[in-house]
């Protein structure tokens, strides 16, 4: 997993981690939510909130290819996990870089990898560029990124990942324009994963689930919000973070909720049947004025270009909400 933890990314993690037939063999810390050196600090205390095993987390390039960084604490607090505060970890970060990484585990793995990205694309961009046969050595890749026939949610046509680093979205989408079909990365753009809306009830089945106290919705305030004071400590963490991310969408007027963008990735790169896909080319702007960073889509072939990206056009938000609540909840028990 490559991610910039995160809110959504760290729920994403933990879902991998809950998930019995995934075993997670490197995390890359990007640069994006927060910088790259606390993406890492929180990867690593996310793994000493659930006791997992030794786990090689590596950190990614301090900054965007060719921009400055630009992150985005009022989405994600400023640890980057909303209101929790997560204790720092004693485990440390890997001595190779996340690129280094990319590759040495996909040159030892041939044909085994899954990639999982859910921040911006700079480490793999980077990997790409040591190792070009990256695209045939992985068994396959998903984006969290992009927004296609959907308003942006950084400008009005941008999506967050690609709006901080378009230089590299644009590498990783050309390096796959010859990739044969079952290679194509599957791509989650704000398309599908705003469809896929996380509301208090769902924390309440979770506690329910992992047999915490309850988490109560107080509907008298407004807004309302969730009161947390779950006795297990992986609840409370999720309920904590969560919080945060509803009242961010509630400012901006999206309703007390949270949209559920990498863990969605997460579940479809375990298993792609949760989504119904398109194949498309798909290209980022670099020069526009108005619309730098926004990624486009040919869904037709106008450009006359083989397709490099399957597009995630349909899922059951019902069916990953119950394996997010079962998985979580049951490993919160463990
Ligand atoms: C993406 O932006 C980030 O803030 C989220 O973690 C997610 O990966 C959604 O645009
Ligand atoms: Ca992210």
């Amino acid at each position: 997993m490559d991610n910039d933890t995160g809110i959504d990314d760290a729920l994403g993690l933990l879902y991998l981690l809950a998930s019995p037939e995934a075993e997670i063999v490197g995390i890359a810390s990007t640069a994006g939510n927060v910088p790259a050196p606390q993406v890492a600090a929180n990867n690593l205390a996310l793994l000493d909130l659930v006791r997992a095993p030794e786990l090689e987390v590596a950190q990614g390039a301090l900054a965007p290819l060719a921009i400055p960084l630009r992150t985005t604490e009022d989405t994600h607090g400023p640890q980057g996990v909303g209101y929790a505060e997560l204790p720092p970890s004693s485990r440390t970060v890997s001595e190779r870089s996340a690129a280094q990484m990319w590759v040495d585990l996909a040159r030892a793995h041939p044909g085994e990898i899954i990639g999982l990205c859910t921040g911006p694309l700079t480490n793999l961009a980077l990997a790409l560029r040591m190792e070009p046969q990256l695209p045939q050595l992985l068994r396959r890749l998903v984006i969290m990124g992009g927004a296609f026939n959907h308003p942006g949610n950084t400008t009005p046509t941008n999506e967050w990942n690609v709006h901080v680093d378009p230089e590299a979205a644009k590498e990783v989408f050309d390096a796959f324009s010859a990739a044969p079909a079952d290679r194509r990365p599957i791509v989650c753009a704000l398309d599908i994963t705003e469809t896929i809306e996380m509301k208090p009830p769902h924390l309440a089945l979770l506690a329910e689930r992992a047999g915490s106290t309850p988490v109560e919705l107080v509907t008298e305030d407004d807004p309302p919000h969730v009161r947390s004071a779950a006795s297990n400590p992986l609840v409370r963490f999720l309920t904590d973070a969560v919080r945060f991310y509803f009242d961010f969408h509630k400012l901006y007027d999206q309703g007390y909720l949270a949209h559920m963008h990498d863990p969605f990735a997460a579940a479809v790169a375990l298993d792609p049947d949760l989504a119904v896909t398109k194949p498309a080319t798909v290209d980022v702007e670099l020069t526009g004025t108005l619309t730098r960073a926004t990624t486009v889509a040919d869904w037709a072939g106008m450009w006359g270009r083989e397709p490099n990206a399957d597009i995630v056009v349909a899922t059951s938000p019902e069916q990953f909400f119950e394996r997010l609540i079962g998985r979580l909840g049951d490993y919160a028990l463990t």
